[in-house]
């Protein structure tokens, strides 16, 4: 690795390859989100858009399709599709979250109302139907629209697992592969299927997304205990509030004591949650170790997602995927 790699993240040296297909994804982004008819819709969406984003799937589109030596132009709709649904659900998600801090502003909800987040979420995934039907391909239809309702089962499982300390680690493990890991193993497939590459390339493709996605939700987990709000761009502390069962939260209820488990019951099951509380459980989770245990579980993920790229071409592109995957982990340091 040369110097000049050493000191950039994995996710700008991608942008920086990228920069032509991802240039054009944005454009494609602005030109899409607007509408002719409800001046409602781009004021919202451009408050979302333009306070940018990561576009890490997208860029996973971008870059698995090209990895594949694909040389065509539809990537870029795909890309796009893979944004306009991720948008779509983050709409909806702070509705849900009643989450008031997004990509470092206030959320949608909070600058005009619920309402407007649900029904301009429903435009964004109407909108990205249109751009993938575009492709012609029906695979890749097949593909993203399972995704989308993957991405909803996960949500909705979610919901009835908040509040409940009984929720097991295969429970959480179902909620963030449907939330999260659905799209990016999704985002990835469809670069591989667009390129036109033989089932092995895109099994491994697809295996890539689904362990990048994992550890990325895992450490989003983590990071929801501890990142500062400047650095994540959200509030932390949203999950105990909300009184979702994280994977340190489920370990340590597991192994509380009497006394421990009577906290977890007041604030998590009943809600009645006090000034105090949030560092409390925090103090809990240290002592049961849980949070070091999660980081540990995401780097598993994160290196199982490196490994399924070895059955990929030798490309520069693939050497930055598995940097990323080291990097979403290594970012909570
Ligand atoms: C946020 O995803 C939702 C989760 C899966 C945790 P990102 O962290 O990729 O969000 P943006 O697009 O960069 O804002
Ligand atoms: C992220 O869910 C997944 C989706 C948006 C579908 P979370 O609720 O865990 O993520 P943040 O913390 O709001 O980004
Ligand atoms: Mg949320
Ligand atoms: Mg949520």
């Amino acid at each position: 690795m040369s110097l000049d790699q050493a000191a950039t993240k994995p996710h700008d040296r991608l942008s920086a390859h990228l920069a032509d297909d991802l240039a054009a994804v944005n454009a494609l982004i602005r030109d899409r989100m607007a509408s002719e008819h409800a001046p409602r819709i781009p004021e919202v969406t451009a408050h979302l858009v333009e306070a940018g984003g990561k576009r890490i799937r997208p860029m996973l589109t971008l870059a698995a399709a090209r990895l594949c030596g694909y040389e065509g132009q539809d990537h870029r709709k795909l890309a796009a599709t893979v944004e306009f649904i991720h948008t779509a659900t983050l709409l909806h998600d702070d509705v849900v979250d009643e989450s008031q801090r997004r990509r470092g502003r206030p959320t949608a909800n909070l600058l005009w109302d619920n309402k407007s987040s649900v029904l301009v979420g429903d435009y964004l995934f109407a909108r990205s139907f249109q751009l993938m039907v575009e492709t012609g391909s029906l695979r890749v239809l097949n593909i993203l629209s399972n995704a989308a309702a993957v991405i909803a089962e996960g949500e909705v499982l979610q919901l009835s697992a908040a509040m409940n300390i009984a929720t097991t680690e295969d429970t959480y493990l179902q909620v963030i592969r449907g939330k999260t890991a659905a799209l990016f193993e999704a985002a990835c497939e469809v670069g591989g299927v667009i390129a036109d590459q033989p089932d092995n390339v895109v099994t491994a493709l697809a295996a890539y997304g689904d362990g990048l996605g994992i550890a990325f939700q895992m450490a989003d987990d983590l990071l929801d205990w501890g990142g500062a709000a400047g650095v994540i761009g959200k509030n932390t502390g949203d999950d105990f509030r909300e009184r979702k069962l994280t994977l340190p939260v489920i370990r340590a209820i597991a192994r509380a004591d009497a006394g421990e488990r009577d906290f977890w019951k007041r604030t998590i099951e009943k809600g009645d949650q006090q000034d105090g509380d949030l560092e409390t459980a925090l103090g809990l989770l240290r002592k049961h170790g849980t949070l070091d245990e999660t980081r540990a579980e995401a780097e598993a993920h994160a290196a199982r997602a490196a490994g399924a790229l070895e059955a990929l071409p030798d490309h520069p592109l693939r050497d930055m995927m598995r940097d990323l995957a080291s990097y979403v982990v290594a970012r909570l340091a």
